[in-house]
This record gives structure tokens, C-alpha cells and sequence, in this order.
């Protein structure tokens, strides 16, 4: 079912340092910052050959990750995102199997444009999980 990863997601509590981090140090391509008032982040993405990093960075008030950075103040690994096909079969398919989808367990548009979802950490050894629905041509 799972294809690619699509990303790795870090929250940080310092946006614009960890991005010169990434930038300047570790000499990586980094993105303007996005600001995604409907997930609650604004986000950096830092383009690798192989797959991403995503900075994730509080906005708003309720934002989902202010509860993670209270418990990690120097920020850590939030979750992993894979690609799928077809995000409904796959969500389908998996609630039919136990697993429990975050929110009203509809798609939201993500970062890239693309349908998400988000699965209980429990339900996969501790790791939050994001699906991306990713159309076939870029996916291949
Ligand atoms: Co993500």
C-alpha cells in the first residue's frame, strides 16, 4: 500500500535556525516558509535526492505541534509521511485493519497541494504517521 517516503517531518522551535542549520551547515536546499493556517504549522522544506525534510513551526494558537515542542523544547522528530495512491482506499483499508485515523478522518490538502491524513502513533510503534496521496506520474 505505502510507496515512497515522501518526507520526515522535525519540529522546531526555532524556525529560522534550524533552517540556516540545514542551509548553511549542512549545506542543504531549503524553501521559503509556508504558512498553513489550516494545519496549524508553517513549514520549510528542505530538498534532499532522495526524499524531504520538513521544518514544522507553530502558527496560531491551538496549533497541533505547541504540545509536542512543550515536551521537546530543542525540538525532534514529529512523523514520517509515505505516499499513496489513492488515499481513501488506503484510510479504508486501514481502519478495516485497526488502525485509528487522527481528526474527522477526512483528507486535508497538505503542504504540497496533495490530500493527507494523519495515523495514530500508537497504532505504528510510536511514530506518528502522515499519508500523501500523490498522483501516479509524479509518484513512478
Ligand atoms: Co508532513
Amino acid at each position: 500500500m505505502i510507496g515512497r517516503l515522501n518526507h520526515v517531518a522535525i519540529a522546531v522551535p526555532d524556525l529560522e535556525a534550524a533552517t540556516a542549520t540545514y542551509q548553511e551547515q549542512l549545506g542543504a536546499e531549503v524553501s521559503a516558509p509556508q504558512h498553513l493556517p489550516e494545519h496549524g504549522v508553517t513549514v520549510v522544506f528542505i530538498s534532499l535526492p532522495n526524499t524531504k525534510v520538513e521544518l514544522l513551526y507553530p502558527l496560531g494558537e491551538d496549533s497541533p505541534i505547541s504540545a509536542f515542542l512543550a515536551k521537546n523544547p530543542k525540538g525532534g522528530m514529529h512523523h514520517l509521511c509515505y505516499e499513496v495512491d489513492d488515499i481513501i482506499a488506503a484510510r479504508d483499508q486501514l481502519v478495516e485493519t485497526g488502525a485509528r485515523v487522527l481528526g474527522s478522518g477526512e483528507p486535508k490538502i497538505g503542504a504540497h497541494g496533495n490530500p493527507v491524513l494523519f495515523l495514530h502513533p500508537a497504532d505504528f510503534s510510536g511514530t506518528l504517521l502522515e499519508l500523501e496521496q500523490v498522483p501516479q506520474s509524479t509518484a513512478a
